[in-house]
């Protein structure tokens, strides 16, 4: 289906987002400590990329850290970062090899500066990778994203290199985190839970939101299909109208 020649459903996503929600649940009803849930969730993040690549998927953006996620127990805390930390140096040689390139958005000042290295190592090691890109959303918060490119676009109108007349939905969409990538077209949460928690808000504009209650350890490529096949079955129109509504179109 297209407007003006453009297609509104792709046949698959291009760019998937995914709230990885539900380890905490997971472990609980195991009856483990959230730890066990977090390193059972970063089990499954290497099988998920493989699926996606094999999919045609071209980018997948996860939700590891939240920005409020800072309030969790200090243990707690300290267990997410190391489990990044050896991801990052543990699969960043994996990645190259599958010709993924690697990317971490979010503040990265309130890592520890071992943390902040190898972030630094790993986007290094997979910059060349032109088969996918995988973005790790860390420390990321949506509202974060949108005023840190308010704040460029005030410091280039403070220099004089601006006018606040130029800044458009357009420009502020090009200072926004995942403006090189195509749009996110499919937003899935895990978990049961409905909302977006500060997840991408600008980005997240026109996505198509899929929910499943199936707890993020137990996401599996099964469950990726589930979404996809969903997301297939979605008449996306963007404010138009869809095909065959031609007689409301005259009306
Ligand atoms: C998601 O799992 C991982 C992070 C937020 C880091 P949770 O730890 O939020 O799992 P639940 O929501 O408590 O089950
Ligand atoms: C969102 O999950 C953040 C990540 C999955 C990284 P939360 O578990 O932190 O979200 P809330 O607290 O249920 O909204
Ligand atoms: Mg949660």
């Amino acid at each position: 289906m297209s407007i003006g020649g453009t297609e509104l459903h792709a046949p698959g996503p291009r760019h998937i987002a995914i709230i990885m929600d539900g380890n905490g649940r997971w472990a609980a009803r195991k009856g483990l400590s959230p730890s066990a849930g977090h390193k059972a969730g970063v089990e499954r993040i290497r099988d998920l990329l493989s699926a996606c690549k094999a999919r045609g998927v071209k980018a997948l953006t996860l939700f590891a850290f939240s920005s409020e996620n800072w309030q969790r127990p200090p243990k707690e805390v300290e267990l997410l970062m190391s489990l990044f930390n050896s991801y990052l140096r543990k699969e960043a040689r994996r990645m190259r090899e599958e010709g993924v390139r690697l990317r971490v958005i979010g503040r990265r000042d309130r890592f520890s500066p071992r943390l902040q290295r190898a972030i630094a190592e790993a986007e290094d090691i997979t910059r060349e990778g032109a088969e996918g890109d995988l973005i790790i959303a860390a420390d990321y918060g949506g509202r974060w994203d949108i005023a840190q490119a308010a704040r460029r676009l005030a410091q280039e109108v403070a220099d004089g290199t601006r006018s606040p007349e130029s800044i458009t939905e357009d420009v502020l969409g090009k200072y926004v985190r995942l403006q090189d990538l195509p749009p996110v077209d499919l937003l899935i949460r895990s978990s049961g839970e409905q909302r977006i928690s500060n997840f991408i808000l600008w980005q997240a504009a026109y996505s198509e939101f899929y929910f499943t209650d199936t707890l993020w350890p137990d996401f599996d490529e099964a469950e990726l299909d589930k979404a996809i096949a969903e997301y297939e079955l979605r008449d996306r129109r963007f404010g138009g109208r869809a095909e065959g509504d031609d007689a409301i179109a005259q009306a």
